[in-house]
């Protein structure tokens, strides 16, 4: 070993013996004569010193040290002169005094400095990640995120889980993302997808008797990025079988209460609260509600039909809704600049028609530009239905129910920021439970699967699949922390008969299911157990663990907005010999 201790080991237990400490300079100062520099690894920062005493020849070439050298220094621990104590670090009381220094190798300038206060630009991070993951920062969340992981596959194997790996050359499994694809060389013009999931080979190993599955599992999905999104990210994959839906979320309760306790040292109480999905829907406008702050949803439709306003009228009348919020205490807050910057914020980027607003002023009257429209006993109605106090300000869309549940979920996110209606340190953990099956895809004109095609519907609910398929409901549950989504599953049709069927309401024909699942209708014949599971986002997890509002902090090497790796350059071009061994030919 080229070193003795690590350097955040030494203490002043240590004082008087001789190591050897290895890592990069930090920094160094020069202090009359004698060189004084702090040398980090992962593990912390300690002072050395190089004085004349340590050897004429020791000090000069310390002279030549500059950020990031990698060096091993052999010296004395020794206690920190009165003064230069530093109570803030673990080593902050002792020094080693050097009488050996050996240079491991140089660096260049670093383009920014790991300890630096100021973060730099993310570009700057990801191009040089190198540098970027000796942040002390970046290994604190990466040691969580080993931590996290390490606690999920203990937690899985105490309760008989066990590890399968599952490929990643496969076939396509449909989770409502592009695919990656990957051509055969062997097989010209033909491709693998990288998993979206390993949703089917999990279904296919509970047909094999593998009856608790467990996996870290890498998954691929070309989709638009975002703060929480990665093109490859890792889930905590699960399959059971003879299980319902409760088992599943008793399991992953289990598992939350903890990671909790181990990593967040607090307790949670179970059963994690539920909500069924409609409720969510009419109570935040959203599957995944943030259930930190309140600020619920308000329906005001029947009062909207009474009104001479059109706006409202217009929507009440057409079968769509009026719901708002009440931003509590805001009023004074949002200038009439700051609500026409609303209004245009939720046209544009939730379709809405517009935003009808009110203050409510002292005496409890109404008033804003729409007020006119109201008689005074319909505005009072509206206060009293909205718990209206003086200062609140009260927000309205009216509208289809879908851009009234976009449009005020998105509001009531940005009040819950902006007001500081929530501590951020907080975690609330829940269930939406119940998922529709399908939605309607008004594009394609047909149903579409809420989660996947090999979720089973509630057995009340199976005879909606010919009646009435947009109210039939899903044994489908998601894991909801902060307003993320952080897990989610099903229970699986486990019979064949259905699964056609799911499939061709789906737009699916008998011979497309062939040629893309026949391998599951097969095993579905051979003995399919009733099944069901759920995948965890681990990025998300210890993202929401870890306090950090992206994605991108807790992956060693993520990729940027536009999906390309800064420091490998990739995507990047292929030989052309390459490509003609594939059948390749590129147009661009
Ligand atoms: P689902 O598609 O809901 O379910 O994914 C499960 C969880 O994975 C996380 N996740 C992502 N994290 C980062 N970047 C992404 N692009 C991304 N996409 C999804 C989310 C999500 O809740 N096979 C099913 C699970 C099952 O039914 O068992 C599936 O993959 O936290």
């Amino acid at each position: 070993m080229l070193r003795t201790h690590t350097c955040g080991e030494l203490r002043t237990e240590h004082i008087g013996q001789q190591v050897t400490v290895s890592g990069w300079v930090d920094t160094y100062r020069d202090h009359s004569g004698v060189l004084f520099l702090d040398l980090r690894d992962r593990y912390g920062k300690t002072q050395v010193v190089f004085a004349p005493e340590g050897g004429k020849d020791n000090l000069a070439a310390a002279k030549s040290l500059r950020s990031e050298y990698v060096i091993s220094v052999t010296g004395t621990v020794a206690h920190r002169p009165e003064g230069t104590i530093n109570p803030k670090l673990p080593t902050g009381q002792i020094e080693v005094r050097a009488d050996r220094l050996e240079i491991l190798n140089k660096s260049l300038t670093p383009p920014f400095h790991p300890t630096a206060k100021e973060l730099p630009g993310e570009d700057l991070r990801l191009k040089h990640r190198y540098i970027d993951l000796r942040r002390p920062e970046m290994q604190q969340t990466l040691l969580l995120r080993h931590r996290m992981i390490k606690i999920m596959r203990d937690y899985c194997d105490e309760l008989g889980f066990i590890d399968v790996e599952t490929p990643v050359l496969g076939r396509s499994t449909p989770e409502g993302a592009r695919d990656y694809l990957v051509p055969s060389r062997v097989q010209p013009g033909t491709f693998y997808a990288l998993p979206q999931s390993p949703q089917l080979y999990k279904q296919i190993l509970m047909i094999a008797g593998y009856d608790r599955y467990v996996q870290v599992a890498r998954c691929f999905r070309d989709e638009d990025l975002r703060a929480d999104r990665q093109p490859e990210f890792t889930q905590l994959d699960l399959e059971m079988a003879f299980v319902t839906a409760e088992d599943v979320i008793g399991v992953i309760d289990g598992l939350m209460a903890r990671l909790a306790g181990q990593v967040l040292g607090t307790e949670l109480s179970l059963p994690l609260p539920r909500m069924l999905y409609d409720e969510a829907m009419e109570r935040f406008g959203h599957d995944a509600p943030d259930l930190r702050f309140g600020m619920e949803l308000i329906d005001i439709t029947d009062l909207a039909k009474e009104s001479d306003f059109r706006v409202f009228r217009a929507a009440a009348e057409s079968g769509g809704r009026v719901r708002g919020l009440n931003a509590k205490g805001a009023a004074p807050k949002y200038s009439r600049k700051n609500i026409d910057d609303l209004t245009a914020w939720i046209m544009q980027d939730f379709a809405a028609k517009g935003l009808v607003w009110f203050k409510a002023e002292e005496g409890g009257k109404l008033s804003g530009a729409s007020a006119k429209n109201f008689s005074e006993s319909l505005l009072e109605r509206i206060a009293q239905r909205m718990a209206a106090e003086p200062g609140d300000l009260l927000l309205f869309v009216a509208d289809t129910f879908e851009i009234t549940c976009k449009a005020l979920y998105g509001l009531r996110k940005r009040f819950g920021a902006e007001l500081k209606l929530y501590d951020p340190s907080r975690k609330h953990f829940s269930w939406v439970v119940e998922f529709p099956m399908f939605a309607y895809d008004q594009e394609e004109g047909g149903w579409a699967s809420m989660h996947h095609p090999f979720t089973a519907p509630r057995p009340q609910d199976r005879e909606l699949l010919k009646t009435d398929p947009g109210k039939c409901r899903a044994q489908a549950y998601d894991l909801v922390i902060n307003g993320y989504e952080a897990g989610g599953g099903t229970i699986r049709i486990h019979d064949q008969e259905l699964q056609q069927s799911v499939f061709e309401l789906l737009g699916i024909n008998r011979e497309q299911a062939r040629e893309r699942f026949g391998f599951l209708l097969d095993a579905l014949r051979y003995g399919a157990p009733p099944h069901g599971g759920i995948a965890l986002g681990i990025d998300r997890l210890v993202m929401l663990f870890g306090q950090q509002d992206n994605i991108r902090e807790v992956i060693a090497f993520p990729k940027t907005q536009r999906a390309t790796d800064l420091m490998t350059g990739a995507p990047g071009d292929v030989d052309v010999k390459q490509l003609r061994e594939l059948s390749i030919k590129v147009e661009r």
